[in-house]
């Protein structure tokens, strides 16, 4: 059921919650920071699985103010139609219709040719972290190239990895890892600048005074960012700001925004990203609400100069709320800002993990202005962080299965698309966005031709011709 409701508060401003009660259970479903004098749109919902009366609160935690609420509607809807609308969303977002014309070398139209299309590479950037041990794992790399086109190191670019001992920098672990991406043509998100939790701060870090921590804070972020500059798909700057503040309590308040502004200064034209969790995994965490995280994100718009920015949602999930999901993305989407999927995984017991996790992936797909998503499932002979998707095989486990299921369907594990052109030599097709390989070949005439097309958002021409 998605929720759409109009609230205003009798003053200042107040976080305000939508919270369903019912069979004395609570499920939250949407919030927004309201003001006086003004409507503010709180856009939520949820999932029911089971029938009967249900009272809707809004509640503060700001005791002081009256909240008004106008205009409340409940959207409901079923599975089947749940799944019409992602279908819809990707036939615009993420595929094109292609019209193919084969023509003879006079440039008359061919009937009857055979057209067998073939995606070698998926355009919309769907990838995983890594860390330091895919490093000469070839079984790893083969698995990892095979399937992804874009990565985050999960810890190899951050200040403890770089810079354990003051002074000493050391990329090499960082460098090689680079290395190895680009040669296989996978792109790298950076991740991060800085964190903004004082426990993962280099030990050295810890101890420093205000004036100090300003000159280290100042040698990193230009040693990291022109290190890396115009070679990465985008930077986490201030990790998880919204959740802690380091960095705010040694340098002040407008801390992270002084860094955006010195990341920016040293590689102009990388987007940099907010990176925060429980943004659409939980309404519950107030700290983190799209409506908390926007207006952080607007106080970096304001930094002189224009950065470019970029919305960071981390999606650490335990039960996921696909309605919820929804909503905060449409509220995210209205900044017209690229947002990332760059952390997904799903903590849940095993039966229910590659369930949800398939679920939370599709629909992040499903929203056009999704720009990518990176899964938070490296492969640790330790153990991964809340998910494997293989085993120390690199055999799939079934997080893994979703993962090749979903490839299969978006186009980036092959899959071939043969048709017959009509009697004017056309052949129509609704393709995914990416590289293909394409062949035209004619039985009667027994000539063949193979030729290589990238599909890509832009007008291309169309039909597209080709020669058999
Ligand atoms: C195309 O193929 C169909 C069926 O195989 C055949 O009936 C028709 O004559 C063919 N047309 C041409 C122009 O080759
Ligand atoms: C095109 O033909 C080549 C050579 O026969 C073949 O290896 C390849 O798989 C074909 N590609 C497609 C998209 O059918």
């Amino acid at each position: 059921m998605l929720l759409v409701a109009w609230l205003q508060v009798s003053e200042g401003q107040a976080n305000v919650g939508a919270v369903f009660k019912m069979n004395s259970k609570y499920i939250y479903a949407g919030s927004v920071v309201a003001e006086s004098k003004c409507w503010s749109m709180l856009k939520g919902g949820l999932t029911v699985d089971e029938s009967g009366p249900a009272e809707l609160f809004f509640e503060s935690k700001d005791t002081m103010v009256e909240i008004w609420v106008d205009s409340v509607s409940l959207q409901p809807f079923t599975q089947e139609e749940w799944n019409s609308h992602q279908e819809q969303s990707i036939l615009k977002a993420r595929k094109r219709t292609v019209r193919i014309r084969a023509v003879n070398s006079k440039g008359e139209p061919v009937p009857n040719a055979t057209i067998s299309v073939e995606q070698n590479k998926l355009g919309f950037p769907f990838g995983c972290a890594v860390e330091n041990n895919i490093l000469g794992n070839q079984a790893y790399i083969n698995w990892f190239t095979k399937r992804f086109t874009v990565t985050t190191f999960a810890n190899a670019m951050k200040w403890y990895s770089t810079e354990r001992i003051r002074g000493q920098e050391t990329y090499s672990e960082a460098d090689a890892m680079l290395q190895l991406f680009k040669q296989y043509g996978i792109g790298v998100r950076g991740h991060n600048v800085l964190w903004d939790d004082p426990k993962y701060q280099p030990e050295w870090v810890k101890a420093l005074s205000s004036k100090d921590l300003y000159d280290a804070v100042k040698q990193r972020v230009s040693s990291v960012v022109s290190r890396y500059k115009g070679q990465l798909l985008g930077w986490d700057v201030m990790n998880e700001n919204l959740h802690r503040s380091f960095f705010e309590s040694m340098l002040g308040p407008t801390a992270s925004n002084m860094i955006y502004a010195m990341a920016n200064a040293n590689d102009p034209t990388t987007t940099l990203y907010m990176n925060e969790y429980n943004t659409i995994e939980k309404p519950t965490d107030l700290a983190s609400t799209p409506a908390r995280y926007l207006q952080k994100l607007r106080e970096l718009q304001n930094i002189q100069g224009k950065i470019p920015l970029g919305i960071g949602l981390e999606s650490h999930f335990n039960i996921p709320n696909i309605p919820y999901m929804r909503s905060a993305l449409d509220t995210f989407a209205a900044t017209g800002l690229p947002i990332w999927l760059t952390e997904v995984d799903v903590r849940a017991s095993t039966n229910l993990q590659a369930m949800y996790f398939e679920q939370v992936l599709r629909e992040g797909h499903a929203h056009p202005q999704v720009k990518g998503m990176v899964t938070w499932s490296g492969y640790n002979p330790a153990g991964c962080f809340a998910m494997c998707l293989t085993d120390g095989n690199f055999k799939n486990l079934p997080t893994g299965d979703v993962v090749d299921k979903l490839l299969r369907e978006w186009g980036g594990l092959g899959g071939k698309t043969i048709g017959v052109t009509d009697t004017d030599g056309f052949f129509e097709a609704s393709l995914f966005l990416g590289d293909y390989n394409l062949n035209v070949s004619h039985p009667l005439t027994n000539s063949e031709a193979s030729y290589s097309i990238k599909l890509t958002t832009s007008d291309e021409p169309s039909p597209l011709v080709f020669r058999v």
